[in-house]
């Protein structure tokens, strides 16, 4: 609740840009002569191979046109935290005025963000966490609470009882760590001990390692009552393989993402039995980063929240998670 109203606090800030002051603020990248300034801003996102992250970049896009003072430079780091490392180090050098990042994992761009950060750039961090707090603001959803509440669900859909296969997301990013930790965590409310997670693997979020981790699982397990895919296009992997092998109709599919022509879709067409909203926070990205260019001070963590979409309420939109 107080999240919710932290968030609400700063998009219903409003924006002033161009009467910053000028010994907080970072140096300007363009020099307009007249008319209001111009900011830099480097987006770097850690890679556009999944449709969830090219909705972010859309999100990113398109609430920054709304400012045409905003000039985006965009950085696709290839799912390569290397590569992404040095793209941005290439964007401090191009004078950004405001970074917003994606990182593809925590410790290897903890370094680089840090180095933007401590040369007076604003930074704000997206979706994927880094180590420590040298950044501006942290905006994504909560992805323990996601996982806890996939893990309460799972217990109920099963009665309690049951086989369970989890597809997890990178482990060295943290929304793969908070989705499994919490998923355990619910699946034990109420404590059950006949049900069993009985193969676990990292898919890296990809959906042709999830397939491929999944005909591993159903080679090695006769009964198997359901799959927890830590994203949507891991649970869709994981649907695939099952139905290759002709065993699909003996379990359930949940994931996370709820994208609308992805996982919301598979809800409707009977593919997933759930799915969790992920908010990209793009939108988000630019009211943040707004406030910052103003020289203000938004919170430091910004916690989205999430919906849950199951094949009864899918029509009506799935429901809000408390
Ligand atoms: C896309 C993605 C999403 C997932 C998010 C976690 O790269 O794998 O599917 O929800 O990243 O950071």
């Amino acid at each position: 609740m107080q999240r919710a109203r932290a968030l609400v606090g700063v998009l219903a800030l409003g924006v002033v840009v161009g009467c910053r002051d000028k010994a907080s603020a970072p140096a300007p990248s363009a020099s307009a002569s007249s008319g209001p300034r111009t900011y830099l801003v480097g987006v770097s996102q850690c890679n556009l191979g999944e449709p969830w992250r090219v909705q972010m970049n859309a999100d990113i896009e398109r609430a920054a046109a709304a400012h045409p003072n905003l000039k985006l430079v965009l950085k696709d780091a290839q799912n390569d935290s290397l590569r992404q490392r040095a793209q941005v180090e290439e964007l401090a050098l191009q004078h950004i005025d405001l970074l917003i990042i994606s990182p593809k994992e925590a410790a290897p761009l903890t370094k680089p963000v840090r180095e933007v950060f401590e040369r007076g750039i604003p930074v704000v961090v997206l979706d994927r966490a880094v180590e420590g707090e040298a950044f501006s603001t942290f905006i994504g959803a909560d992805n323990r609470v996601i996982g806890a509440e996939a893990g309460k669900l799972v217990n109920k859909l099963l009665g309690g009882k049951g086989n369970v296969v989890e597809l997890k997301g990178l482990m060295t990013s943290t929304p793969g760590q908070d989705r499994h930790s919490g998923f355990r965590a619910g699946l034990a409310s109420p404590a059950s001990p006949e049900l069993k997670v009985v193969f676990e693997a990292d898919m890296a979020w990809l959906e042709p390692n999830a397939r491929r981790e999944m005909e591993s699982a159903l080679a090695a397990h006769k009964k198997i009552d359901l799959v927890y895919a830590h994203n949507d296009p891991g649970a869709h992997g994981a649907y695939l393989a099952a139905k290759a092998a002709g065993r699909e109709r003996e379990m359930k599919f949940v994931g996370i993402d709820a994208l609308p022509q992805e996982g919301v879709r598979y809800v409707q067409e009977g593919i997933l039995d759930a799915t969790f909203a992920y908010p990209t926070g793009g939108a988000e990205a630019i009211a943040v980063g707004l406030e910052l260019l103003a020289g203000k001070k938004p919170p430091h963590r910004v916690t989205l929240g999430t919906r849950l979409f199951t094949r009864e309420n899918v029509e009506r939109g799935g429901e809000a998670i408390p």
